[in-house]
């Protein structure tokens, strides 16, 4: 990590609206064969371990495209960011690397935090009144499960990205 003049990172759920990190541009882009999904408990940020709120992650989806927010990130720097945003994320994502294709047609390597089915805190697919319901009661250490859907369903509507499952859940609350 070192060794690199600069590196990129993809953000596709709450680092889109608030990134909380120093980066040198960041740039729309889409990820291939990915989903995005309101399917980990957070138990630590918008709910708390007895009723754990719901953010996103992403979910393999062949065929699919994800779109987010890609940002470049100087390499001395970088050491720093990703301690604190592994700090941050801690509640069962790990980092992957994955392209990202970015609107000027550019393909750049990114990092993003993906939290897989095995970790403890996912909780999976359920019907999308259920998820609402969950995301309407809780509330954690940074704020609102609300708020965390509504800032996510405003900032990819301000940057055209288009995502059915948000926009289904925003509209539910
Ligand atoms: C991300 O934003 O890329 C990871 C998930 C989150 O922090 O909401």
């Amino acid at each position: 990590m070192a060794n690199h003049t600069s590196l990129w990172l993809f953000g596709y759920g709450s680092l889109i609206w608030r990134p909380d990190f120093p980066y040198l541009q960041q740039r729309v882009g889409t990820i291939a064969g990915w989903t995005r999904r309101f399917w980990q408990g957070s138990h630590d940020h918008r709910g708390v371990p007895e009723a754990p709120g719901r953010v996103v992650t992403l979910v393999s989806a062949p065929g699919s495209v994800c779109g987010g927010v890609a940002y470049q990130i100087d390499g001395a720097a970088a050491r720093g960011i990703f301690a604190q945003l592994d700090y941050r994320e801690k509640n069962g994502y790990e980092r992957l690397q994955i392209d990202c294709h970015l609107e000027s047609g550019e393909v750049v390597n990114t990092i993003t935090y993906i939290a897989g089915p095995s970790n403890e805190a996912y909780l999976g697919e359920a019907p999308l009144e259920e998820i609402a319901r969950q995301i309407r009661s809780a509330h954690g250490p940074s704020g609102s499960n609300r708020e965390y859907l509504m800032s996510l369903d405003s900032s990819l509507r301000d940057l055209a990205i288009e995502d059915a499952h948000v926009a289904a859940l925003a509209r539910l609350l």
